[in-house]
């Protein structure tokens, strides 16, 4: 074992300080040297990655001098993901642990994990992603009606309210809130006709805007092109006026829950700060029962997204919903696992940094023992 681990960051964008650095990087490389370790930050810009001699001298350093990688990199800050991943990917490949895994990023993250976990008690089972044919394809996913968005968001729309999120970005920017005027006009029709009228309200700033049904599903057309483009629908979970709860993780330890509130009034059902929501951060056993049985769900989670190892830094939210037994239960509403931040609560951030770095270690030391 070299003892040496790689913190991966871009050049530039608005998470740096004004060191060049996200704020939480330089914590965590000095709570390793503090453990005897070493760690450096590995800074990529777009032309180094497209330039493929620096591209390859990048690879081949790190190859050579690590354990292992942290990825820092938020996704949008490198226009190149691609090349970035492919390097992170060799480096996995050549026995380097990554922290984490580029497929495990994509798997984790992506808004379709819901619909492979929409057989377990996470998510609802009538849950649905919607993909173009070609990108269906491109990710081995065998088209049909299910994943076909025009045919089937009329029929779930005619059961009741759902939400449709979007893939990209994670400031709630293309998750719509999608409802007909009056509750009582669900489950009168199979399909609903695409002049049905429907109020729409997107969680970056709870707006709400009417729109035909048809002439919207025709604008949401530009979330499904392209790379990763999909839409998940699921059912609307009117008790996320209660608030959000989002986990933090490292590894496999919960480090604290963050209760976040939307604003009150009208269609507001967003979680996102900008929104108006309100954040409070607790300890984990301030949510035992989630958190308990949340930790029960790990294997399968891992299981149904790939088999990768758990991401370093992550996080899962979910939302309030009540059994058929009037019970509370919990769901799924996603998992972040890019680049996910620790800098506010800024108390916090030195403690979880340690956090961060023993983790490491206990990782490394598991899988190059
Ligand atoms: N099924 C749902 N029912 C009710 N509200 C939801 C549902 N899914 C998401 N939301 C709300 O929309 C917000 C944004 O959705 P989310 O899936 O977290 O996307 P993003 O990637 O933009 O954070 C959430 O924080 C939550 O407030
Ligand atoms: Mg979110």
């Amino acid at each position: 074992m070299k003892k040496n681990i790689v913190f991966f960051e871009a050049v530039g964008g608005s998470d740096k300080g004004a060191d060049g650095h996200r704020k939480d990087t330089m914590p965590m490389v000095n709570a390793l040297k503090a453990k005897g370790w070493n760690a450096e930050v590995v800074q990529l810009t777009d032309e180094a990655l497209r330039d493929s001699t620096k591209r390859e001298e990048i690879y081949k350093k790190v190859r050579d001098t690590a354990d292992g990688y942290v990825s820092r990199v938020n996704p949008g800050n490198l226009k190149e993901e691609k090349l970035y991943f492919d390097v992170l990917r060799k480096l996995c490949a050549d026995g380097l642990v990554g922290m984490p895994h580029p497929d495990a990023m994509i798997g984790y993250g992506a808004k379709d994990a819901l619909t492979k976990l929409a057989d377990t008690p996470l998510v609802p089972s009538d849950t649905y992603a919607y993909y173009d044919p070609a990108e269906a394809k491109r990710i081995g996913v065998t088209f049909s009606d299910k994943h076909d968005f025009k045919k089937t968001f009329p029929k779930t729309l005619a059961k009741g309210e759902r939400v449709l999120k979007q893939n990209r970005g994670s400031t709630g920017e293309g998750i719509w809130r999608v409802r007909l005027e009056s509750s009582s006009d669900y489950n009168k029709v199979e399909s609903l006709p695409l002049d049905t009228k429907i109020i729409c309200t997107e969680a970056k700033d709870n707006h709400t805007e009417e729109r035909k049904l048809g002439e919207f599903m025709d604008f949401c057309e530009h979330y499904l092109v392209g790379d990763n483009g999909m839409l998940v629908d699921m059912t609307f979970l009117p008790r996320i006026k209660e608030g959000e709860i989002r986990i933090l993780m490292l590894y496999k330890t919960p480090v604290y829950v963050v209760h976040k509130k939307p604003a009150e009034g009208g269609d507001a059902f967003s979680a996102t700060l900008f929104s108006g929501a309100k954040y409070r951060y607790d300890e984990p056993k301030d949510w035992q029962t989630l958190v308990d049985w949340f930790l029960g769900q790990l294997p399968q989670i891992k299981s149904k997204l790939g088999n990768y190892d758990l991401p370093l830094i992550w996080t899962a939210d979910f939302i309030l919903d009540t059994d058929e037994k009037g019970a509370d239960r919990y769901i799924l509403g996603e998992i972040n696992c890019s680049c996910v931040g620790f800098t506010s609560p800024e108390e916090f951030m030195a403690k979880i940094a340690v956090m961060v770095g023993d983790n490491i270690v206990e990782i490394v030391s598991e899988k190059k023992a």
